[in-house]
């Protein structure tokens, strides 16, 4: 159970069972081992840090071994720390920094001669993912250092995600349906292992250091080391104080368990180190963790009360998301009145009765989630929710992928919550932007059966709307002009608006760019589609069979009669056909962005793809290119291509066709 807890945490992002649940299921197993130790296994997880390797980076070794915190939510257990080290550093005059814990996903830098090197997840603390290229896309972590520094050194610290980039994604998400992350821990940890680095630009993520190994650079403390790095431009917490004795310890955990609320990013507790490093090197490390430090962790807001009934919302794509009704109660600040259940799976492994007081916590202090039952309190009368076997809204049965944990009703043209879910899609603010069109607009439009589809609204007439109750001259005419220029809206955002299920703004973006017209893009195969960059099969299949509706085919048309975009408008400058036909794919970094090397390679009549086929004309490879797919290259014996080279082929450099020096490899 504890292993696949941490699967879930560390590599899933998606953790089950709270923080504090799981702290406890360690607790009892390292009881059971201390109390029989000959049971006590190589691999057991009280001995290894959790693993969040993931496919799809480069696993490097780490030249320190990264560790974990024993960690502890109780004053004594930091009186019995404080005790053991005065025993063990007999006599040694030391003091303490205290810290805060943030609370997001562990960062391992190494600088070289001044310059960001490497930077390493924790993986599984003997190596880590090689997020190099992410980590460089972070605003505040310096790609050059200043100063006087030492020519190679590590630090390591917290890639975090502030509060408000962590709402705006989740609402993003919930846009378009995707799962939102539980809370801005797992959305750092998802964002830092995107496969597209300048994706991870848009996260706003954001770094804090907190730990130079001892045995990488020479200071005599812990605080000094921090000032040095600060000092090179690296960026260091100032809410760290030092400490004498357990009293200012507890003085510094009171003040921050109380003003941490105010902090624009999530921490878990705090933590405190034995500042000396002399006396941290006298002390040293258990197999998992310092004997120098240790964690003192807050126990997340929670409130308990009775669960008085289960409703189930289709939203747009047909998701069907169970939403616990629950009897008002205040947490932090504000009063909850629902909280999500997540899907069918997350309801039976809370095994949940309705009637139940439940815990409710905020993922990261922001989204409501209940987070287990109080079973004790359960009467006998509690009744076993059942997850609806058909929509709750059209009594369609409802129908679930393999490898999907939510039920979907699969009624896409006929389930009015997915109707009006979609309508609403379509008129939101990042697709066609109608002004004055709300949720409660789509209820009055969809009830008196003005508008069923997209294309309805543009068929709405001031006499229709002057029916509606609420409607005023001046209202209706807003409206209008607002649907009359939409019409405007660019060719990527109504691909967006369409509401193609897994197709959001930067997919979109990224179709619309490659096959320019919705006539090409409804022509193209799935294996063409997987040609865009980010396209894979599941996106690829969800446009391919979006497109290949007659129903769907026919709105589409009935929106182009109204005068909607569906060509991109004529931004990408045509400068050449020297790469007529070729279709080229990128790898690794250039001296411009990558976005820019797909505007060239359009520009100059190619196409940018995503991944090496035989369909390939050539690997263009700049810095760093992924070994996997020169791999490929070399076993489809496909060219490769340096910038430089590339350059010169394109007209305006010297002259060269592009033939001929393509066929020279
Ligand atoms: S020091 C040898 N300081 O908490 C371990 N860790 O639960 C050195 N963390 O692995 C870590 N804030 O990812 C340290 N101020 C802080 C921290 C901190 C957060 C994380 C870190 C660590 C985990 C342990």
């Amino acid at each position: 159970m504890l292993r696949e807890n941490s699967r879930l945490y560390y590599v899933e992002n998606s953790p089950v069972i709270s923080d504090f649940e799981f702290d406890a299921l360690m607790r009892e197993l390292e009881d059971l081992e201390k109390e029989w130790p000959e049971f006590v296994v190589a691999d057991s997880p009280t001995r290894k840090v959790g693993s969040d390797i993931s496919k799809g980076f480069v696993q490097r070794p780490h030249r320190y071994p990264m560790l974990s915190l024993g960690n502890t939510y109780s004053i004594s257990e930091i009186e019995d720390f404080a005790v053991r080290a005065e025993k063990a550093l007999d006599g040694v005059a030391f003091t303490y920094c205290c810290e805060l814990k943030f609370d997001g996903t562990a960062i391992c830098l190494n600088y070289r001669g001044g310059r960001l090197y490497q930077a390493l997840t924790r993986g599984d603390g003997v190596q880590g993912d090689d997020v190099t290229e992410n980590v460089r896309r972070i605003a505040n972590i310096p790609e050059r250092l200043k100063g006087s520094f030492p020519d190679d050194f590590e630090i390591r610290g917290e890639i975090l995600m502030p509060y408000d980039a962590f709402e705006a994604l989740n609402a993003e998400r919930e846009e378009q349906e995707e799962a939102p992350f539980a809370n801005p821990r797992n959305a750092a940890s998802g964002s830092l292992k995107l496969v597209d680095p300048a994706e991870v630009a848009h996260r706003g993520l954001w770094c804090t250091l907190y730990h130079v190994p001892a045995d990488s650079v020479a200071f005599d403390s812990h605080w000094d080391a921090l000032d040095a790095a600060r000092s090179w431009g690296l960026p260091i917490s100032d809410e760290r104080r030092i400490c004498r004795d357990i009293g200012e310890i507890k003085e510094y955990i009171d003040y921050w368990d109380v003003q941490r609320k105010f902090l624009p990013f999530a921490t878990d507790g705090i933590v405190i180190k034995i500042n000396e490093l002399a006396c941290q090197r006298a002390l040293g490390y258990t197999a998992k963790s310092p004997r120098w430090a240790v964690a003192f962790k807050f126990k997340a807001e929670q409130a308990c009360t009775p669960l008085r009934e289960i409703s189930y919302q289709v939203g747009r794509t047909g998701a069907v998301t169970p939403v616990a009704n629950l009897d008002p109660v205040q947490l932090s600040g504000t009063v909850v009145r629902r909280a999500t259940l997540n899907n069918a799976d997350q309801m039976a492994l809370l095994d949940i009765r309705v009637g139940d007081w439940v815990y409710v916590e905020k993922g990261g202090e922001i989204i409501p989630k209940i987070t287990g039952v109080d079973k004790s309190r359960r009467l006998p009368d509690a009744r076993r929710p059942v997850f609806p076997s058909v929509c709750p809204d059209c009594g369609t049965p409802l129908s679930r992928e393999a490898d999907e944990a939510r039920w979907f009703c699969p009624n896409q043209d006929g389930c009015p919550m997915q109707i009006k879910g979609r309508m609403l899609h379509f008129v939101g603010r990042k697709a066609m932007n109608i002004l004055g069109c709300g949720e409660a607009v789509v209820e009055q439009l969809f009830a008196k059966g003005f508008a069923k589809s997209a294309a309805d609204l543009y068929d709405l007439d001031k006499y229709r709307l002057l029916c509606l109750d609420g409607w005023k001259e001046k209202s209706a005419q807003n409206f209008l002009d607002s649907l009359a220029s939409s019409r405007s809206v660019p060719f990527e955002r109504v691909l967006f608006a369409l509401g193609i299920r897994y197709v959001g703004e930067t997919t979109a973006k990224a179709l619309a760019r490659h096959f320019e017209d919705i006539d090409s893009l409804a022509g193209a195969s799935v294996e063409q589609l997987m040609e865009v960059g980010d396209v894979g099969d599941v996106i690829a299949g969800s446009v391919y069979e979006y497109l290949h509706s007659p129903a769907h085919l026919q709105e589409i048309s009935r929106l182009k009669e109204k005068g909607l975009q569906f060509r991109i408008a004529g931004s990408g400058q045509s400068l050449s056909d020297a790469l007529a036909g070729r279709t080229v794919v990128i790898s690794g970094n250039f001296s411009i962005s990558r976005e820019k090397m797909k505007d060239l390679i359009a520009a100059h009549g190619g196409k940018a793809a995503s991944s090496v086929s035989p369909r390939t004309s050539f690997l263009l490879a700049g810095t760093k290119p992924g070994p996997e797919k020169l791999r490929k290259c070399e076993q489809l014996g496909i060219p490769v291509m340096s910038e430089e080279a590339f350059m010169k082929l394109l007209p305006g450099a010297d002259g060269k066709e592009i033939v001929e020096e393509l066929s020279l490899f």
